[in-house]
């Protein structure tokens, strides 16, 4: 046969087009998007569905160390699992520097974590803690060099935190070798100062966390970190925006012509403060199961984080994965935790949930198109990236990579159905239009109806180049 896969009468959707077309895939790689290709090995029959870009999840934490006596829930095995169980076909985590220790050996160590376990591709990010003159001449150029081509900087967390020297010599490295940026937009200061009020005060609850994180903390940063964007000429990406503040922050930056690219993801769109409550339950730590940072909102800055989707302001939405079991003395329920929200590990399960979730949101209920929906979930996120023009569209010289999709199937979102290694879902009983009924890999079926068909290994650890035209001496 000419084609090893043909998939057949299905509705091809890219972030610019829907035409109905069969797509022949070849050696792992879509061939053709036409009418009529029929001579494959083998033939699957997507009438009735959609063809989707498969999604790539450019923002997702697995194994990744998390402090004393705290352990994420996934490993590379159960995250990837679950990515392609909810439609994905590639996830960017990241490999951490830890203060004082190098960067090259923080990204060999992590690498070696994902080498022979994932079931999608995996392109692999870092984090940079300490900006030593070692890292910022030698190491990080380096291994930008080799493939590792993007990175993200906190502006709080203890042992992540930069200062706006480290944050603008960081910047002035990632603009001559190219690099792209990602900011975690929080002040550190008003955080610790609001902390320790509301701890004297005896606010410790899951909630406190909300308090102490509002959205001014999260506009102050993001347009701090603009300044510095501005002042080097970078383009950067505010990751996981939350809310109206930050959102305004990154419209009046775009608005002047500045190079700022923004993430968020679907907890802003559908969770609220109020969830870190855990209103109607016994159990005064329930609501520490939505505790992320930054933390959601209300339905008011849900609906200003849309329209800023629907405007354009924002690239990519990403899961920020990054799970942590509940019952569990090394997860939410750590004996630090139960004494204040300021020990509680920050971060949600969400990597097999963001697509369905997004999708009914967005898609079935007439917020975004079809074609917006590829663009946020895949094409954006290769292009910012350095994965595109190999993955995050379909058309000839693609990775045969899709999702295949039934727009009308309802499903109710329960933990028991779910893949990954977290005890609980954010999204317990949430209910949804629209679900990923298969995931296509390098042309291979690799999730069917919430069964992973591949084998840990399957997928590859990936390495990007930068485009040259984005570097320039700073
Ligand atoms: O709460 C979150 N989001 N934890 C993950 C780390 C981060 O800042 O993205
Ligand atoms: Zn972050
Ligand atoms: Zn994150
Ligand atoms: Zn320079």
């Amino acid at each position: 046969p000419e084609f090893d896969l043909a998939i057949r009468g299905g509705t091809v959707v890219t972030a610019s087009d829907t035409v109905r077309a069969d797509v022949g895939v070849r050696g792992g790689r879509i061939v053709a998007v036409a009418e009529g290709i029929a001579d494959a090995a083998r033939v699957i029959d997507a009438s009735g569905l959609l063809v989707l870009p498969g999604g790539i999840d450019s923002h997702v934490h697995i194994a990744q160390d998390s402090g004393p006596g705290i352990v994420m829930a996934d490993d590379f095995a159960s995250a990837t699992r679950a990515a392609a169980a909810g439609g994905n076909t590639c996830v960017m985590p990241f490999a951490l520097q830890p203060r004082g220790a190098s960067l090259r050996g923080a990204v060999d160590a992590y690498r070696a974590r994902a080498e022979g376990q994932c079931h999608v591709d995996v392109a692999i990010h870092m984090i940079i803690s300490d900006p030593t003159e070692a890292v910022l001449g030698q190491e990080l150029p380096a291994l930008v060099a080799d493939g590792y081509t993007s990175f993200k900087v906190f502006m709080t967390y203890d042992d992540l935190v930069l200062n706006d020297r480290q944050l603008l010599d960081v910047f002035h490295v990632a603009r001559r070798q190219g690099a792209r940026v990602m900011v975690h937009a929080e002040g550190y200061d008003a955080i610790r100062y609001l902390s320790e009020r509301l701890e004297r005060a005896g606010e410790t609850r899951p909630y406190g966390h909300a308090l102490s994180r509002p959205e001014i903390v999260e506009r102050e940063a993001a347009h701090r970190a603009i300044s510095h964007a501005e002042l080097i000429d970078l383009p950067i990406v505010i990751v996981h925006v939350s809310g109206r503040e930050a959102t305004e922050q990154i419209a009046w930056a775009q608005g002047r012509g500045l190079k700022i690219r923004a993430e968020t993801c679907p907890q802003y769109l559908t969770l609220t403060a109020e969830d870190m409550k855990g209103l109607g339950q016994d159990d005064p730590m329930a609501g520490s199961k939505y505790v992320c940072s930054p933390p959601t909102r209300d339905v008011e800055s849900q609906e200003a984080v849309w329209s800023g989707i629907r405007r354009g302001i924002f690239d990519v939405v990403s899961s920020d994965h990054c799970p942590f079991r509940y019952d569990d003395p090394q997860g939410k329920l750590n004996p630090r935790g139960k004494t204040s929200f300021r020990w509680i590990p920050n971060g949600i399960p969400g990597i097999e949930t963001r697509l369905p979730v997004f999708f009914s949101e967005g898609v079935s209920k007439g917020r975004i198109s079809l074609n917006q929906f590829a663009a946020l979930t895949a094409t954006n996120h290769a292009k910012l990236y350095g994965l595109y023009p190999r993955k995050g569209s379909i058309a000839p010289g693609f990775d045969a990579d899709l999702t295949l999709w039934d727009p009308n199937r309802r499903e109710t979102i329960r933990q028991e159905i779910l893949h990954h290694g977290s005890d609980y879902t954010p999204w317990e009983g949430f209910e949804v239009t629209g679900w990923p009924v298969m995931t296509i890999a390098g042309g291979q079926v690799i999730a069917e109806d919430g069964r992973v068909l591949s084998e840990p290994g399957r997928g590859r650890v990936l390495d990007r180049a930068v485009d040259p035209a984005e570097r320039r001496e700073a």
